[in-house]
């Protein structure tokens, strides 16, 4: 029976839970963009107008906690509770973090002193953006960036026969409850969990928001442990997300 978890405490704090190590770790870690996060998404004016005026997330972080990460406490978590290196090989386990684009150097930085030597970079297409305000001024961004790193032999590959690419589409997740400023759609997250992992294996999500990554290992019959910090957060993803028991149609 695969087991859901979801710890309201710092992922740094692990060890009082006793988890099982991961075959897949995913984390979307704080951008740490500061008070733009909004910067030129339509939710920086009241009902996404500039004409009624600013909103309260003007000037604004996502949240407070996100300043509190450091690259190098995340990196020391995943060394510990990733599985380690199997001797059988197409078994090895990987990790898959989101980030911003220039947060992926500081990452490979990082990864490589911990002894995840190799990375394949993600990058991930929406067929919309959120930067609309600047539109009619500049290129506005339309794509995500996530690593996946791994430390000697290549990671556990399902891939049915068919070709996986490094530039990915982003499914647009309409359905399932937004209740995280930077919630990933489900089907993506199903899709990545799906190539890593068999059913029965464990993933770990250290800084889970709204448990969107818990939601889609589950879906999938496989385990899923995550950390979050905000208690509100916790509350909104046991009662909204973590209670959904029946994969959404898209
Ligand atoms: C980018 S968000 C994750 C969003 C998530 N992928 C989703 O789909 O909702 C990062 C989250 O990490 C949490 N966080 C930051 N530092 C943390 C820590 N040390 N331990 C646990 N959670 C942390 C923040 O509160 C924030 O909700």
């Amino acid at each position: 029976m695969s087991k859901v978890e979801l710890f309201n405490d710092h992922f740094q704090n692990y060890k009082r839970y006793g988890i099982p190590k991961a075959q897949l770790l995913i984390a979307d870690i704080p951008y740490n963009i500061g008070i733009d996060a909004y910067g030129s998404n339509p939710m920086w004016y009241k009902d996404g107008d500039r004409a009624n005026g600013e909103s309260k997330l003007a000037g604004k972080t996502f949240f407070n906690t996100d300043e509190r990460f450091k690259i190098p406490e995340f990196f020391h978590f995943c060394s510990r509770m990733l599985k380690k290196e199997p001797k059988a090989a197409k078994q090895a386990p990987c990790m898959i973090v989101f980030c911003s684009f220039e947060q992926q150097f500081e990452l490979i930085k990082h990864a490589k002193e911990n002894g995840f030597e190799h990375y394949i970079n993600l990058v991930f297409k929406k067929n919309f953006s959120p930067q609309v305000l600047k539109a009619n001024m500049r290129i506005v961004g339309n794509s995500e960036y996530a690593i996946l790193l791994y430390r000697d032999k290549l990671p556990k590959f399902r891939n049915s026969g068919n070709m996986v690419m490094n530039c990915m589409d982003w499914p647009r997740d309409n359905i399932t409850p937004k209740i995280h400023p930077t919630q990933k759609p489900i089907k993506l997250l199903e899709r990545l969990i799906e190539i890593f992992t068999d059913p029965g294996d464990v993933v770990i999500d250290p800084v889970a928001g709204s448990c969107t990554s818990l939601l889609a290992a589950k879906n999938l019959g496989r385990s899923a442990y995550g950390f979050e910090i905000m208690k509100p957060m916790c509350k909104e993803a046991r009662e909204k997300i973590l209670t959904i028991s029946e994969p959404l149609l898209f």
